[in-house]
């Protein structure tokens, strides 16, 4: 792997009219003003971030702007998930309605997962629809959440409870902005791109078990062929079920039991979202394996690669535990899709090869996660 950048690489997502690209690449935030231009009625664009963004990069975002003439309203929340709530999405609203925004304009949508994906909601509900650019900041939004026009707020009921599918205008993926991430936010935006080999793409999961650490270490054609191959996964899935009616639901892998572990752990950040997918993953594969569905190997491989990248294999030694088997399962059954004592879960029958199991039985769940407990 060289150091110098590629030419940043365009992955389409095709959905009819409302096609767009993903521009994925060191340095790829320099074609944000020349990609807005042609949107804009003014030269003017409304710009949601977060504060930690907005002091590292908002001077790289003014001067990807500067040579279209465009000028920007902008808005910093605080950082963090509490940000995603329904108080602030009245207040971006508020905002766009003070400053005069109207459908012809476009919100740009400048940091990680939860700018995200309270803007998007915000522009699917400005007078019904105004326009959405998304510049994700961080490895998990730039290969998952920036992706495929899922968009929501937290209540305290639940996460992501609220929300909508509203798709973006273009997506730019500047790898260069992933260099302030902290290490450990970085290795669990990297288990969402682990996850894309382990669902469809065997040989992306070998390239990334040689590769990984390059990846991490940001070399910039490893970060860009990790981040571009990722979005071409993810692209393609949306493109053939944009509103999870099946398919879509593979992009699930390692979430049923990694939310079942941030919710016992009250999501607090000791376990990371990524953390939790990792470790959701190896247990999905580890599962499949006990239940003769999946070959141990694979299993072993899978639990390998991803202790190699620094991100959690082992149920009993992940922050927050001790955890309880049953109130793990009793978690997962409150899947929206669980019933009557089983749950759909994504399992695999080898490394790319997902598939949906539509109906695990919670017993059998709750009992290997009994023997995963005592292992540790
Ligand atoms: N993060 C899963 C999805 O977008 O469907």
């Amino acid at each position: 792997m060289s150091d110098t950048s590629p030419e940043p690489e365009i992955v389409r997502v095709r959905l009819g009219d409302r096609s767009y690209d993903i521009v994925v690449g060191h340095g790829a935030l320099s074609q944000l003003g020349a990609r807005l231009a042609p949107l804009l009625k003014r030269k003017r664009v409304f710009v949601l971030t977060d504060e930690s963004v907005a002091r590292l990069h908002m001077g790289a975002l003014d001067a990807a702007l500067t040579p279209s003439g465009i000028t920007t309203e902008v808005l910093a929340l605080a950082p963090g998930e509490q940000s995603k709530s329904f108080s602030n999405l009245e207040r971006i609203l508020d905002w766009l309605l003070g400053a005069g925004a109207d459908r012809s304009d476009i919100l740009v949508a400048f940091g990680g997962g939860v700018i995200g994906d309270i803007a998007g909601l915000a522009a699917s509900l400005m007078k019904r629809g105004m326009g959405f650019v998304q510049v994700p900041t961080t490895l998990l939004s730039q290969v998952d959440s920036s992706v495929g026009g899922k968009t929501a707020v937290n209540t305290p009921r639940g996460k992501n409870m609220i929300g909508a599918f509203y798709q973006p205008r273009f997506v730019i993926a500047d790898t260069a902005l992933l260099a302030t991430l902290p290490a450990r936010d970085l290795r669990a935006g990297y288990a969402e791109v682990l996850k894309y080999g382990l669902i469809n793409d065997a040989a992306f999961f070998d390239w990334l078990e040689a590769h990984g650490a390059d990846v991490l270490a940001l070399a910039p054609d490893a970060i860009q062929h990790a981040v571009a191959t990722s979005c071409r996964a993810k692209a393609a899935i949306v493109a053939e079920d944009e509103t999870e009616g099946g398919v879509r639901a593979l992009l699930n892998l390692g979430h049923t039991f990694g939310h079942a572990v941030e919710a016992a752990n009250q999501y607090r950040p000791d376990v990371l979202h990524g953390e939790a997918v990792a470790l959701g993953m190896v247990l999905a594969f580890r599962y499949g394996a006990a239940e003769g569905i999946t070959s141990p190997d694979a299993a072993a491989k899978v639990a390998r690669v991803i202790a190699a990248s620094g991100l959690p294999v082992e149920l009993g030694k992940v922050p927050g535990g001790p955890y309880e088997a049953t109130e793990l399962a009793d978690l997962m059954k409150q899947d929206k899709k669980a019933r009557g004592g089983q749950v759909p879960l994504i399992l695999a029958r080898a490394i790319g090869q997902a598939y949906i199991h539509p109906d695990a039985d919670l017993k059998s769940v709750a009992a290997f996660l009994m023997g995963e407990l005592e292992k540790a």
